[in-house]
């Protein structure tokens, strides 16, 4: 069976990614720091394995890539900050820590698994999702130190794409915001997540599952001819105005 590492698998993206992996047939190999919540949800999914530990610690990566065997069809890095504060108010620390958590984290990641990634990639090549921001497409007030971290994921998929082709797909799916753990200081209070979906021309904040639909599809062979991309699943917000 075809195996994908799925880096914050228990996360709300992460999780909807490899339940939907699991239903395109994949096995995986989940990564996150809870090992309760990741042994919980690989005996749900069945087929999953998993390591625990934090992407901030760099020997972290060859432990998860060496759990997942030595050929692997895929990888989803899912792990992410939002830490959204005025320019004034944020510190050294805030940007090393997003930087290091979506950025590095995604670049050791894949380093790591780069030699897996190319034996396990069939006619179709094996597919890499990192996940970037609408806030990069499109410049949002206190979004400075995140903005920056995940400009240098796109920055880092386009490269790669090309380096590790043809063997290799590596894509970026760019949310708006999704209600998961990670959104919940935000998406807790109904006011604001309510005036917040209202700028998008869809209405409505993201699920884990619209994001996964894309992520998941990325991953597979039926996106074997599509690389170096960012794509948005963000309900218009990062192209559309419906008023003024
Ligand atoms: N939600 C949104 O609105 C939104 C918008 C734009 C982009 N994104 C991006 O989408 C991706 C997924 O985000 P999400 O909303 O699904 O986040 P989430 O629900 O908070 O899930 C994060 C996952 O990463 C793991 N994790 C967190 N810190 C870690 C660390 N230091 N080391 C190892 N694992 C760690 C968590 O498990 P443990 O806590 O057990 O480690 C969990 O599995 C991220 O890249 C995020 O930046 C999200």
């Amino acid at each position: 069976m075809k195996r994908v590492i799925v880096y914050g698998g228990t996360g709300g993206i992460g999780a909807a990614t490899a339940r939907a992996l699991r239903q395109r047939g994949y096995g995986l190999h989940l990564a996150a720091r809870d090992a309760g919540r990741l042994e919980a949800l690989a005996s749900e999914l069945g087929e999953t394995t998993f390591t625990a530990g934090d992407v901030r610690d760099p020997g972290f990566f060859t432990q998860v890539t060496a759990g997942a065997g030595d050929a692997v069809a895929g990888l989803v890095y899912a792990v992410g900050t939002i830490n959204l504060r005025p320019l004034a108010k944020l510190t050294v620390e805030d940007a090393e820590t997003d930087f290091r958590i979506n950025a590095l984290g995604a670049f050791l990641a894949i380093q790591a698994a780069a030699r897996a990634l190319k034996a396990g990639a069939g006619e179709a090549g094996s597919g890499v999702v990192l996940f970037s921001t609408v806030a990069v497409a499109q410049g949002f007030a206190n979004h400075a130190s995140v903005a920056m971290a995940k400009g240098a994921v796109e920055g880092l998929a386009l490269s790669l794409a090309a380096e590790l082709s043809p063997q290799v797909r590596v894509n970026v799916v760019a949310p708006s915001l999704t209600r998961t753990p990670l959104a919940a200081a935000i998406t807790a209070s109904d006011t604001l997540a309510s005036g917040i979906a209202a700028m998008h021309a869809l209405q409505r904040l993201g699920t884990p599952e619209d994001i996964a639909g894309l992520a998941s599809f990325l991953v597979s062979d039926e996106a074997g001819w599509i690389t170096g991309q960012v794509i948005g699943v963000d309900g218009g917000r990062s192209a559309l105005r419906t008023k003024g």
